[in-house]
This record gives structure tokens, C-alpha cells and sequence, in this order.
């Protein structure tokens, strides 16, 4: 092998590594993650999420009757993203070689966050502040573990926690814009 290069597999090895192990699929030689960890982290990540999309579409729906409908279009556009991470979870974990879990027994013990309850506009809001709260803490420590052992959901969930940022600005100014105050109970 080249010195100056010896941190790159020769093409001969890669060839014959990329015929072994078909079965792993893209868990190649080089994942350097623990797979079956992995996939029980996301497996979580996948019901945190569809737990999200649930709460934000029923806010959606049960607060329409309270107040705007610009809120109620701020909950069902969250849950349209909410909708597009649990996809990618799911899409993760088969790529791992994992089935995403997607029975609704259990559902609840194994998401992170809690589904909610309908309230008035400002309880809904909080509810979801709480979550986005969790979610981005969750993500931190798991972008952590992730780091360069399985970039791919690294940075799959560095997206998720942009956006979960996002969200919890969301509805941090509409608890600031129906509240006037900044701060949970
Ligand atoms: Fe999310
Ligand atoms: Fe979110």
C-alpha cells in the first residue's frame, strides 16, 4: 500500500469486502457503530416521533375551534415535519438491517415525549414547548454517541435537532404572543 496514503483500503480489498456479507446491507465493514444499539436508539427516536406527529395533528385539530386558524396551521405544519423525521427513522433503521417498530402497543413507553391532552391554546402550546425541549436534549447526547462511529444518523439527527430548535422557538413566541411571558410554569 502507498505510505502517504495508507489510511485508504486498496480497491482489490473493497471489492472483495462489498461481496461479503450481503445480507448486512449498508452496515458495510467500515460501520464502526454497535448496530443492534443503534437500532434500539432509533427505534426509540421512530415512536418519540410518531408520538410528536400524533400530538401536533390532534392540537391541530382541537384547538381550531379556540382561537386562530394561523395556529392551527403553525401545529399541522409541525406535524408535517414531525412526519418527515419519523419517516427517516424508520428509513435508518431498515437500512441497518432493523424493522421499525411502528405498533401502536407500547407506542407511548417507548417515545421519549408524551402525547398531550387537548386544553386551551396556551396549554397545547406549553405541552408542545415541553416536548421540543426533550426531543432537543435526546437528540444532543445521541449526536454525541453517534459521532464518527455511524455518521449518517449523526447527522440525520443533526437535522432533526435543527429543526426541533425551530419548532421550540415556534412556540416559544406564540406562548409569548397569547401569554406575555417567556417562562413555563
Ligand atoms: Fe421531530
Ligand atoms: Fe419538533
Amino acid at each position: 500500500m502507498d505510505q502517504k496514503n495508507s489510511f485508504l483500503t486498496d480497491v482489490a480489498t473493497l471489492r472483495a469486502r462489498a461481496k461479503q456479507s450481503l445480507d448486512d446491507g449498508a452496515a458495510t465493514f467500515t460501520y464502526e457503530g454497535d448496530k443492534d444499539k443503534a437500532i434500539e436508539l432509533l427505534q426509540a427516536v421512530l415512536a418519540t416521533e410518531i408520538v410528536c406527529v400524533l400530538r401536533y395533528t390532534m392540537h391541530s385539530i382541537s384547538v381550531e375551534g379556540l382561537t386562530s386558524e394561523s395556529v392551527a396551521k403553525e401545529f399541522a405544519e409541525h406535524a408535517k415535519e414531525e412526519r418527515a423525521h419519523m419517516l427517516a427513522a424508520a428509513e435508518r433503521i431498515d437500512q441497518l438491517g432493523g424493522i421499525p417498530n411502528f405498533n401502536p402497543e407500547g407506542l407511548a413507553s417507548r417515545s421519549a415525549t408524551e402525547y398531550g391532552e387537548p386544553g386551551t391554546l396556551v396549554d397545547m402550546v406549553k405541552q408542545d414547548l415541553i416536548a421540543e425541549r426533550l426531543v432537543i436534549d435526546h437528540y444532543r447526547e445521541l449526536i454525541r454517541y453517534f459521532g464518527d462511529k455511524d455518521p449518517t444518523t449523526r447527522i440525520m439527527l443533526e437535522g432533526f435537532l435543527a429543526e426541533e430548535e425551530d419548532h421550540a422557538t415556534d412556540m416559544h413566541d406564540l406562548l409569548v404572543a397569547h401569554e406575555g411571558t417567556p417562562f413555563l410554569d
